[in-house]
């Protein structure tokens, strides 16, 4: 076991531990919110949610939560969900990667479980995608596991409760919080216990305007009392995602279709359809280079409309439309997508990369990610 002291910790008596347990318990079976996960102990229901509110709010959660349970109802479904509608069931959430995760996940489970959700911590933690906090919240709530489930909602909570001096963007501190849950958690309501940590953390004990003296815990917690609220918990000011310039292309043709490509390519939103898209840096630094082996007008002089039409062999009459700039942020990086508009009478295109031309009820059911979403919807506005 962890030595607490060591970190400036000082844990609570048992009987002070066992006097928090009912006050947070008796809270929240007051005062919990009914969430369509609290329905149920169904193992690969709650483990859906938990990766879901892993990207998101609970409100906009609860749509996505039960379309996908309607789509795939068990792991046996979506072990054998195609790419396309496995990517459309996580469309506007971000991180496609989870998803991705979460089929493999569900893969496993019928390879290796006979198609059953695993029921101990370490075989649930051995499932693609799962780390230590949605095991233990799996663990917890499914199986009543004494098990913590740390996230940073949690350590927030605890960094106030108790004064802890260590920050909590800090991967490696994460350890210390998990020591303290294994000595705070009810062995006999342990899935509630989190809950109610999570539902404190998510208003009550907000990163944000906190209301610390609504809190059922007030009594408890140092930093209420000490009058520290503001210092806890510890983080570093994170980087800011690195802007990236695009220009976006949104091509008609005379039937009314538009132009559409798979991203074929790993990593950021890969498998999905989106407007063409240059990147405006890279397409120059691909300018000059070009200047720099051989022709130098030719290269030069290329815009990135101009560019697309060679690639694409399309003969395209741009638009005189003015759109705002489209933004969209990723963890990493901060899109700003200038739009541009055309339209041409070709057909046939000559684009190495996999295209299409849909109309709109047709992309609709196409995985189309955030960005490529409010481009469109720049494009309608602009239209109007
Ligand atoms: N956030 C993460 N898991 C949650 C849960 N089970 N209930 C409410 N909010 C959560």
């Amino acid at each position: 076991m962890l030595d607490l002291k060591k970190y400036g910790i000082v844990m609570w008596e048992e009987e002070k531990i066992g006097a928090f347990r009912r006050k947070l318990l008796a809270w929240y079976d007051e005062d919990k919110r009914d969430l369509p996960w609290r329905r149920t102990s169904n193992p690969y229901h709650i483990w859906i949610s938990e990766i879901m509110l892993q990207q998101t709010r609970v409100d906009t959660v609860i749509p996505y939560y039960e379309r996908f349970l309607d789509w795939f109802p068990t792991a046996a479904d979506l072990a054998a969900a195609p790419e396309e509608k496995l990517l459309k069931a996580w469309e506007g959430l971000g991180y496609y990667s989870r998803v991705r995760n979460m089929q493999k996940a569900a893969q496993q489970m019928m390879a290796d479980f006979d198609g059953e959700f695993p029921d101990s911590y370490e075989a649930i933690a051995s499932l693609k995608g799962i780390g230590p906090y949605t095991a233990g919240a799996i663990a917890s709530i499914a199986f009543g596991l004494p098990e913590p489930a740390v996230d940073g909602n949690v350590m927030r909570v605890l960094s106030r409760l108790f004064e802890v001096d260590l920050d909590i963007g800090v991967p490696s501190n994460r350890k210390v919080f998990q020591a303290m849950m294994e000595l705070l958690i009810d062995p006999d309501r342990p899935g509630d216990f989190n809950q109610a940590l999570m539902d404190l953390g998510s208003d009550i004990e907000a990163p944000v305007n906190p209301r610390p003296e609504a809190s059922p815990v007030r009594e408890f917690s140092a930093a209420y009392l000490h009058g520290t609220m503001d210092k806890y918990p510890i983080k570093a000011a994170k980087k800011k995602p690195v802007p990236v310039y695009l220009q976006g292309l949104i091509v008609e043709n005379a039937q009314g279709q538009f132009l559409l490509e798979k991203n074929e390519a790993a990593g950021l939103l890969s498998g999905f359809w989106h407007f063409p898209l240059i990147e405006v840096d890279e397409f120059r630094e691909e300018q000059m280079d070009l200047f720099e082996a051989a022709e130098p007008e030719a290269a030069l002089e290329l815009s990135p409309q101009e560019s697309f039409e060679q690639d694409y062999q399309l003969a395209v009459d741009w638009q005189e439309l003015i759109f705002p700039r489209v933004q969209h942020v990723f963890s990493h990086r901060k899109w700003q997508i200038q739009l541009t508009y055309g339209r041409t009478e070709d057909r046939e295109h000559g684009a190495a990369a996999q295209v299409l031309w849909l109309t709109p009820e047709e992309f609709a059911s196409y995985p189309l990610a955030k960005p490529q979403q409010k481009m469109w919807e720049a494009f309608q506005q602009a239209r109007k």
